[in-house]
């Protein structure tokens, strides 16, 4: 019998925390759906104390989901952790992850502490978690770059309070494997009480070895390992959750322990993700980039057609790629296009939202031949599941582009109910564009990025446009998809205007938090 490798999620939380990848509180549960319907383990949800938006949301994704654990992240101090049970009230099954920081460089110039204070208050946090919720988890952040008898010292009080998984991250990402391995080995073999608690890791990637750093912890006796998916996180990111799940399922030859999760979901949630926080999955990422299955050389080809396994070590079809892809056109009904839907993992909640998807997905199929399961996902993205009064509207646009020109837009928007129409000049059609919407609802927003690309292959596909604004310490993305990609960039300018405007109450968690 093997081992269970423990998979937590924090796409939602430190993935969050990278620069840009701001989600509102509908987008979070979206996610928080598609990671239980994968069946992760643990879903970090956010970090409650850092704003109203976030305890919101952690609160809600706790409300929603009843198989995976819900978990709230809290620094080592009361308010925090007193907020994150508060979030977490309602949660099936409940975890506080509590942190404080035990490298010297920390210790001493972030938290202006010493060693005994860190542990009296380390062992207080465990405690005061432990008082509201059974499963309390610790972190001893920059443990990669701390002294292993500091870490002994710590993690042996943590774990005597009451801490059920202990945490070493390589917050920088300033570890080799070998080196990283051992140092879960030592501690693991010399914390006296290390039997009463699960051993997990947390890499980021600055160096690209957060994956081959998790993996090499996995083989010296860590049974969980924290990570988000497509690597979302902090800087250069955090450990990529299909690696590790893939890595750890292909060479069961090698491991001890395998994860629960069905990888047949992957792709669904890297697409996801993708599209809420506007960051590209790379082509040639691994398990998850368009070419990751791709043979384009005739020796591939030829040995793939032979037998697949010469140049394939692992199945496309178990990470979801092209799994039931099923097509639809304008002669799909209403049902078909639900069930696939369902499949999907996506189920509206209110008719009137199924409706309106059905609508689009109708006019779409008079624009578009084919229509694929990405295709599905865009229009779910443009679906208000809000419910909420959108503070604008796109009514029409005509944009006049010409080779050598001034491009010209025109357009009509219905701000408040209220029908107005602008019109700019710009080096393009979509600066045109942008100018426009801004001549009307003056909002005063920074444009933080502007992307494009293609839903699926072809001219005829959807172009997808991500868009990123900040005002003050905001920010917000849009998406808008559309066979017109002006059309697709003026509906993700206007997604974000209207993020802005109804996720007040969320500030982004690196001002709010100061982690
Ligand atoms: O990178 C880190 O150390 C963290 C902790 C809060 C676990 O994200
Ligand atoms: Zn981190």
């Amino acid at each position: 019998m093997k081992d269970k490798l423990i998979i937590f999620d924090t796409t939602l939380r430190d993935g969050e925390q990278s620069p840009g990848a701001s989600m509102t509180k509908d987008e979070k549960l979206r996610i928080a759906k598609a990671l239980e319907r994968m069946k992760v383990d643990i879903i970090e949800a956010g970090f409650p104390i850092a704003s109203p938006g976030d305890f919101e949301s952690v609160k809600a994704v706790a409300e929603m989901v009843q198989d995976s654990t819900v978990c709230g992240l809290a620094r080592a101090l009361d308010g925090d952790i007193d907020r994150a049970g508060e979030a977490l009230k309602s949660a099936n099954s409940p975890r506080i992850h509590t942190f404080i920081a035990t490298s010297p460089i920390h210790m001493k110039t972030k938290l202006m502490m010493e060693p005994d204070q860190v542990v009296e208050q380390a062992v207080r946090s465990v405690k005061r978690a432990r008082n509201l919720i059974e499963d309390v988890e610790f972190s001893a952040e920059d443990a990669g770059r701390s002294d292993p008898d500091f870490l002994c010292r710590i993690i042996e009080a943590v774990i005597d309070a009451g801490a059920t998984t202990v945490n070493i991250p390589d917050t920088v990402g300033y570890n080799l494997p070998d080196r990283f391995g051992a140092l879960v080995a030592e501690l693991m073999e010399r914390v006296p009480n290390s039997d009463k608690a699960i051993f997990s890791v947390h890499c980021h990637n600055d160096l690209g070895l957060a994956v081959g750093n998790s993996l090499s912890a996995v083989l010296h006796g860590a049974r969980q390992v924290e990570c988000t998916i497509n690597g979302l996180g902090e800087r250069a990111g955090n450990t990529s959750l299909e690696e590790i799940v893939m890595a750890v399922k292909t060479r069961q030859d090698i491991f001890s322990c395998d994860t629960e999760l069905d990888t047949t979901e992957i792709m669904n949630c890297s697409r996801l993700v993708a599209n809420v926080t506007g960051f590209p999955v790379q082509p040639n990422k691994a398990i998850v980039g368009a070419n990751a299955f791709a043979h384009e050389s005739g020796i591939h080809q030829d040995g793939v057609i032979k037998n697949r396994e010469t140049y394939e070590i692992m199945r496309a079809e178990d990470v979801g790629w092209n799994a039931n892809r099923m097509v639809m056109g304008k002669h799909s009904g209403r049902n078909a296009f639900k069930t696939r839907l369902k499949e999907l993992g996506v189920e509206f909640e209110r008719e009137e939202d199924l409706n309106d998807a059905f609508k689009r997905f109708k006019d779409l199929a008079d624009k578009k031949h084919e229509i694929f399961d990405e295709d599905l996902q865009a229009l779910v993205t443009e679906t208000n599941l809000a419910g909420e009064e959108e503070w604008v509207k796109l009514i029409g646009l005509k944009v006049n582009s010409e080779t050598g020109e001034t491009s010209i837009a025109d357009i009509t928007l219905s701000v408040n109910g209220v029908e107005e129409t602008g019109s700019a000049a710009g080096s393009g059609p979509v600066d045109a564009t942008f100018m426009a919407i801004e001549a009307v609802v003056e909002s005063g927003c920074d444009l933080q990025l502007y992307s494009v690309s293609n839903i699926t292959s072809g001219t005829s596909s959807q172009g997808e446009v991500a868009v990123r604004l900040e005002f003050e310490d905001r920010v917000v993305n849009g998406q808008g998809a559309d066979t017109d990609i002006i059309a697709a960039s003026a509906k993700a300018y206007i997604n974000a205007l209207n993020t802005m405007m109804t996720d007040k109450n969320k500030k982004h968690p690196q001002v709010a938090g100061k982690i």
